[in-house]
Parts: C-alpha cells; sequence; structure tokens
C-alpha cells in the first residue's frame, strides 16, 4: 500500500512549483513513476537559448524547484530520498517518499514557499547588517556552492562596473531585446508580468513608461551602498555545480524572507562571457566560478504587493509514467 497520497504530492508539486525561475520561465517537468517516487527532469523547450545558451541559468532554476520539493515535502511531513543527477541519466533528482512527521515549524515553512516573490521595487535606505548577510551565505553554502557576501567597497565597485559593461553588451544585442521581451506579459501561465518587472535598461529611454509601476522603473540600473550583495558560486561548471547553485539560492531566498528581506537576482554579470571572467579573476580570485549574484535589502514596511508572477498548471508540469505490460 502507498504511504504517499496523489493528492499530498500534487500540493507539495504546487508549493515547488513557486521556485524563482530565470524570466519565470519554469523549465522543469516533473514525473511520477511510482506512487511515491518524482523525477525532475530539466524542459530544454523552455530555454533561453540567447542569454542562456549553456542552460546554466535553466539549471539553477531546476535546482531551485528541486530545493523547494524537498522542503515543502518535509513541511508536509514527508521524508525523501534524493538520488542525484548522473552524467548519462535524462533527469535532474529522483526523489523517492515516504510518510515522516510534521516539524513544529511548518507553517512557517509552507507560508515562506508560498509567499516568496521576486519583488524589485526600490529597497529603503535601511542597510542590511554584514552579520546577517553573513548569516544567509552559511544558511545558502551547501550542495557544492558557496553563497560569498560583497561587503569590502573594492569588490562593490568592480561589480557596478562589470554589470554596466554587462548590461551594455546585452542592451546592444537585438537578439537578447526581443528574448527579455518575448517573457514579459506572455499570458496566464510563465513569463513576467509588466506589474512585476523592470523596463528592460537599452541606454534610450524607457518605451511606454507608464506601463511599469513608477517603483519599478530605475531598479535595475542602480546598486545602492545599503544594499547587499551575495555571490553564488561553485568550484567546478558543470550541470551538477548549477543544480547544487539553484538549491543554494532556494535556501537563501527562503531564509531570508523568513528574515522579513528581499531578495533579486542580477543574472546579467554571470550571462556575458567577457564579465564573468573578470567577476572569477578580480572578485572571486580565481577561486570559485560565478554563478548568480543577488542583492539583499528591505521593502518599505506596510507597502502593497505585487500581483503574483503566475504558474503552469499542475497538469503541464507533471506526467505520469505509462505503466508497463
Ligand atoms: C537563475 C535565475 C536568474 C534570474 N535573473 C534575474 C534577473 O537578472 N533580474 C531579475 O529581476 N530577476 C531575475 N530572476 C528572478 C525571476 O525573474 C523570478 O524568479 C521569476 O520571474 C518568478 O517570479 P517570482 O520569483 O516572483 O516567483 C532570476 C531567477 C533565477 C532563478
Amino acid at each position: 500500500m502507498t504511504e504517499v497520497s496523489p493528492l499530498l504530492l500534487g500540493r507539495l508539486l504546487e508549493l515547488a512549483c513557486r521556485a524563482p525561475s530565470v524570466q519565470n520561465t519554469q523549465p522543469w517537468r516533473w514525473r511520477a513513476t511510482e506512487d511515491d517516487v518524482l523525477e525532475l527532469h530539466p524542459d530544454p523547450s523552455r530555454q533561453l537559448l540567447v542569454s542562456d545558451p549553456e542552460g546554466r541559468n535553466l539549471a539553477i532554476s531546476c535546482g531551485a524547484v528541486l530545493h523547494h520539493a524537498l522542503t515543502a515535502a518535509g513541511a508536509l511531513g514527508l521524508r525523501a530520498w534524493v538520488d542525484p543527477l548522473s552524467p548519462t541519466s535524462g533527469w535532474i533528482a529522483r526523489v523517492r517518499f515516504a510518510a515522516g512527521h510534521v516539524p513544529p515549524d511548518a507553517r512557517a515553512t509552507l507560508d515562506g514557499l508560498a509567499q516568496r516573490c521576486t519583488d524589485r521595487r526600490r529597497f529603503t535606505a535601511w542597510p542590511v547588517p554584514d552579520g546577517r548577510l553573513l548569516e544567509l551565505a552559511a544558511t545558502a553554502s551547501g550542495w557544492g556552492a558557496y553563497a560569498v557576501p560583497l561587503t569590502g567597497r573594492t569588490d562593490r565597485s568592480r561589480l557596478e562596473v562589470l554589470m554596466g559593461r554587462a548590461r551594455s553588451v546585452q542592451a546592444a544585442d537585438p537578439r537578447f531585446l526581443a528574448e527579455q521581451q518575448a517573457w514579459v506579459d506572455r499570458g496566464a501561465d510563465d513569463g513576467v508580468p509588466t506589474a512585476d518587472a523592470s523596463p528592460p535598461v537599452t541606454g534610450r529611454p524607457v518605451q511606454h513608461p507608464t506601463r511599469y509601476q513608477p517603483d519599478l522603473v530605475d531598479t535595475a540600473e542602480l546598486v545602492r551602498s545599503t544594499e547587499g550583495l551575495v555571490l553564488l558560486g561553485t568550484t567546478v561548471d558543470d550541470r551538477t555545480a548549477w543544480v547544487g547553485a539553484g538549491q543554494a539560492l532556494g535556501a537563501l531566498w527562503l531564509a531570508a524572507h523568513r528574515a522579513g528581506l528581499s531578495v533579486v537576482p542580477l543574472s546579467q554579470v554571470v550571462e556575458v562571457p567577457a564579465t564573468r571572467r573578470v567577476l572569477q579573476d578580480e572578485v572571486l580570485h580565481g577561486g570559485l566560478c560565478p554563478q548568480l549574484l543577488v542583492r539583499v535589502g528591505w521593502q518599505q514596511i506596510g507597502r502593497g504587493t505585487l500581483p503574483r508572477t503566475p504558474r503552469r498548471p499542475l497538469t503541464d508540469v507533471l506526467t505520469h509514467a505509462v505503466p508497463g505490460p
């Protein structure tokens, strides 16, 4: 007799799929191979081929959904065993579930999974203490990934220069701009609604500025000195490492959310090969491969919430293996 009801697995997947993904592409598929086993597969048809030709952001997104699935499982009272990716397998992870115990902090965890979101509105000028960043970094260092808080003035100004350079490279590439645009206001299931998006930085005046919330118009441009910056890096640079960086991102984001902090990834500087190389050499001093930069800050207290980004229905994300003859 199976110990895990389909209803519970459905709830688990709904929470897992609230995970962050690049441009809300949700580039994953789940496959139920037995009543209590789920496989996580990448969905290459959702890869951003211009900005992410190697599939790094895709794999990071899959790592985040895996992290959220395992976190949801724990909070829903399930135990989980994970077979990680092997180079020959098509899947990213195979997870077997069994009944366990609901932990005392389950409610807070489930709320965090359901409420976490990317809020790109300008952070308040309230500084994020270095100690807080170090705590977050400790939570997010695992799965083969390291979270490095960038608190030194030299590193931060180097980073600002690199971010500016990466933005200029991408803004000059019409293929990149078209790809970005294709994932804004895309529809009911995926992509980023204008209500949540910052306008693309093109070096020219913003087109249709009234489409965007005033609070979001200049937020892609600057990093304030009071904002926290954390760089996720790994010692190796392959798909397993990228998935690990995604799991670290999931952990960092949920811990930040619990502490009342807002997180916004900034992937451009890693997406452009030239700035990624300098980031690795001059900021990480060759030790780690940069995977994703995130900014961390406080949103104004009492501010209204932004509309939630949509998600694909479970019927689209989950398939059931056909039983054999
Ligand atoms: C690998 C990765 C890269 C991302 N890069 C950026 C980015 O450069 N700028 C940004 O504003 N958001 C970025 N995001 C956030 C996504 O756009 C966001 O997670 C997605 O739209 C879903 O929205 P939600 O986080 O509010 O649920 C990134 C997320 C991931 C996982």
